[in-house]
């Protein structure tokens, strides 16, 4: 518990140096939302909550994993529909509001303040979405606003973030985001709407073959990108990395079976774990954020968590 809360403050401090540093902008790291851009001569630019409120949803059957900086929601051992819906959003809606984040820090200078500006608006709708998930208390028969109203505001994230990555490719967007980080990103918000929908349906099943499909996929990215944000002196840290992504794309292709794949997202969050600390404590030479490398640490853990449910 004193590990966590330190943890929080650490990241809270963190969050902020670091997204100044990189964006020149001012944080505002309080449950209050910054709903208003500051306005006037000489005055920043909010950025809104760079990290959500830690706590319990009020809906039974959410678990939350702790070995993350931030919470992980998910499915607790007894969980009906609605935990499973609710702790689905939960996660996702932090992740989106994070992809937001990344994009708007990685969005620098006057001539992005456009496309900045958009990310920013979907960084505090889906603060919200995650406010009213964690905040409400939902049974398996009221969930429909729930998710319709998240699906509502994924859907238009969606066409933003692949809008992007054909501006970026084209060559109009000179954003310093990769166009694989904007694939990636809308990926993750394709499947987060497919399974809204499943949910409203009334289905929280998961399927074997597109969790594997989908996971090996995104944790192979993650590697890239760890690969391409460390130190190029990193070389060993470097090799390493690409190796392991090398093994997801082809485990992707050749659907291994599940305790292989639950023995891979172990090898992952290990990697991830050791990955972060080492950044934190400046082990590590690298440009990868600790926001950043909390993140895709927890989606590691989603990934375990989905396998072992998986049927
Ligand atoms: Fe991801």
């Amino acid at each position: 518990m004193e590990k966590r809360a330190l943890q929080g403050k650490l990241g809270r401090r963190q969050f902020a140096g670091t997204a100044a540093a990189a964006a020149g902008v001012s944080l505002i790291a309080t449950p209050v939302l910054a709903l208003e851009p500051s306005k006037g001569q000489g005055s920043c630019e909010s950025i809104g909550p760079l990290s959500l409120p830690e706590g319990a949803a009020f809906t039974p059957g959410v678990f939350v994993d702790q070995r993350a900086r931030k919470p992980i929601y998910l499915p607790g051992m007894n969980a009906g529909l609605a935990g499973y819906a609710v702790s689905e959003v939960l996660f996702w809606t932090d992740i989106m509001m994070e992809h937001a984040m990344f994009m708007s820090l990685l969005m620098p200078g006057d001539h992005l303040r456009g496309p900045r500006s958009e990310a920013r608006q979907f960084q505090i709708v889906f603060a919200r979405h995650f406010l009213s998930a964690r905040d409400g208390g939902y049974r398996d028969d009221g969930l429909s606003w729930l998710l319709s109203s998240t699906r509502a505001s994924v859907l238009p994230f969606i066409e933003y973030k692949r809008r992007m990555q054909r501006a970026q490719e084209a060559g109009t967007l000179r954003s310093l985001v990769w166009p694989l980080f904007f694939d990636h990103i809308a990926r993750e918000a394709e499947r987060f709407a497919a399974r809204l929908e499943l949910l409203a349906n009334g289905s929280a099943a998961l399927q074997r073959d597109e969790v594997s499909a989908f996971w090996t996929t995104i944790m192979a990215d993650h590697l890239e990108f760890v690969a391409h944000l460390l130190d190029p002196q990193e070389r060993a840290l470097v090799a390493d990395a690409n190796a392991r992504a090398e093994q997801l794309y082809q485990a992707h292709t050749q659907r291994v079976g599940s305790g292989q794949l639950a023995s891979m997202a172990d090898e992952v969050i290990d990697f991830k774990t050791a990955a972060e600390q080492g950044i934190e404590t400046g082990q590590i030479k690298s440009i990868i954020d600790p926001s950043l490398a909390d993140h895709i640490l927890r989606e590691a853990v989603r990934f375990s968590d989905e396998i072992q449910r998986a049927q």
